[in-house]
């Protein structure tokens, strides 16, 4: 088993730690249509739903540091684009039959655990303390509350 949320993943920040459980969640899914021997055509769907979905986190995550004035924005962004590239890469490898699922799914943790624990635990340090807070900051929180208990 590769992909597998854990506690030590929370970074203290209700709209990174929703959406990065959210991700981990759909590279679960990914892990289990691999290991139960899905078709190619559903595999290949699970993988274009978390890729949609990284995209959609990157985007919300560059619009909290503009937001807040987070001074490496720039920095971070870049990190986005690259791992999207890396991710697109390990997909396609899938696709063409050039890579072992087993070793992509090897690779989905790392991506995941890397840049959270890194850039985003950055940000989520200066978020913590910043005085411009993001628009609309409680909406997630209030979302995590509602939804905390709920199975998924
Ligand atoms: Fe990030
Ligand atoms: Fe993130």
């Amino acid at each position: 088993m590769y992909v597998q949320w854990s506690p030590r993943y929370v970074l203290g920040n209700a709209l990174l730690d929703n959406q990065h459980r959210m991700l981990f969640l759909l590279c679960r899914k990914l892990d289990i249509a691999i290991k139960t021997g899905q078709s190619a055509q559903l595999i290949q769907r699970t993988m274009v739903e978390v890729k949609k979905f990284a995209e959609f986190h990157f985007i919300s995550e560059q619009n909290l540091m503009l937001e807040t004035g987070y001074p490496e924005t720039e920095a971070h962004a870049k990190v986005h684009s690259s791992l999207l590239i890396d991710l697109q890469v390990g997909f396609s490898r899938i696709g063409h039959k050039a890579e072992f699922p087993e070793d992509l799914l090897y690779f989905l943790h790392h991506w995941l655990v890397n840049h959270f624990e890194q850039e985003d635990g950055k940000l989520a340090a200066y978020l913590k303390d910043c005085k411009v807070r993001p628009v609309g900051e409680s909406l997630y929180a209030e979302m995590y509350a509602s939804f905390g208990n709920a199975p998924i």
